[in-house]
């Protein structure tokens, strides 16, 4: 059976962009019966920000809760905490020995954050997030690594340390292939259709949070920007319309080309309230999920958190195992 593994992190609360680019399909997707499925929330990764201890639990949690609401079903596929699983750190500290300086420096993320932080926020931890991440990947033999563009660097860096290794000690783990979606995978922010949707702005006006109240998501809808013209049609000269179609085709399920037809002649206007509707009627039924799983007492959350573990470790430490022997480790 084939493994699928990703991972979402627990930095912010996530927005409709992370929910229709990842956690909307991973709902589907975790019902396939010819894979196996790991989902886990890397918390140690979101250390290289030293996040408030209190937050980061609370977001870690709350990272398992979207994902049971948006339909993972936790009890034929997995769903983990990183930091329960104390193989991912080993791993990652012996495949340092099988990663150069030179290839991490070539990491177009770790360029980008590290060049908006000072000395004092270069941490190692966040120039060897790579190498956390190859070993979240190789410890479960994924086939399949479900990512975002911006995360494909990472799995090409898995994929020569999982070669590098192999060639060096022998067969020991899948090399694996990254699938990355193309249909909404990037939706932009709908104040400024040229970037990139996100719970880390400041200003929150383009940014839909799937924690905002209805009139929170109606609100930004009809304050989306729009482009010049009055057709409802995408094309490269029209980005902010362009996205709003590709949420709605999303949230729908009904195709761009059906949608431009059925709006044809019609304006933004009706098209935003349409819109607008659509994406609260969508999104109440996964906030009310969270927040009943989120509510004290529930013991849901640590139901899927053991399931996930238990199977999680069980398959990390025989991995982890394995490499410790062909290297000679006591
Ligand atoms: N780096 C990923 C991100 O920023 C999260 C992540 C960590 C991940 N480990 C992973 C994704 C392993 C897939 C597989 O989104």
């Amino acid at each position: 059976m084939k493994r699928v593994v990703s991972g979402v992190k627990p930095t912010g609360d996530p927005t409709l962009g992370n929910y229709i680019g990842a956690m909307k399909r991973w709902g589907e997707m975790s019902r396939d019966p010819e894979r196996e499925h790991f989902f886990f929330v890397p918390n140690l990764h979101a250390l290289n920000v030293r996040p408030d201890p209190e937050e980061l639990h609370r977001l870690t949690r709350s990272a398992v809760a979207w994902l049971v609401a948006c339909g993972v079903d936790h009890d034929h596929s997995y769903i983990f905490a990183q930091s329960q699983i104390p193989a991912h750190s080993e791993l990652t500290w012996i495949l340092n020995n099988y990663t150069t300086i030179g290839e991490l420096n070539r990491m177009t993320q770790f360029k980008d954050k590290s060049l908006k932080q000072g000395p004092e926020g270069q941490l190692v931890g966040l120039y060897d997030y790579p190498v956390l991440m190859a070993a979240d990947i190789l410890l479960y033999d994924a086939d399949e690594v479900p990512v975002g563009d911006d995360q494909k660097q990472h799995v090409e860096l898995t994929r020569d340390i999982a070669t590098r290794f192999n060639n060096l000690h022998g067969e020991t783990f899948k090399v694996p292939q990254p699938t990355v979606q193309t249909e909404g995978a990037r939706i932009m922010d709908l104040q400024d259709p040229t970037k990139k949707m996100s719970k880390s702005d400041d200003d929150l006006s383009g940014c839909i949070l799937l924690m905002d109240d209805d009139k929170a998501i109606e609100r930004k809808i009809m304050r989306a920007v729009t482009d010049s013209g009055s057709q409802v049609t995408a094309a490269a000269d029209k980005p902010a319309v362009t996205n709003l179609l590709v949420i709605y085709s999303v949230l729908s399920g009904r195709p761009i080309t059906e949608l431009e037809e059925a709006y044809a002649g019609r304006g933004y206007g009706d098209f935003k309230r349409d819109l607008a509707e659509l994406a609260v009627h969508a999104l109440k039924p996964l906030r009310h999920s969270h927040e009943q799983l989120m509510r004290e007492g529930n013991d849901k959350i640590d139901k899927a958190l053991e399931h996930g573990w238990w199977r999680a470790s069980e398959l990390a430490n025989a991995k982890l195992g394995e490499v410790k022997e062909k290297l000679g480790l006591i």
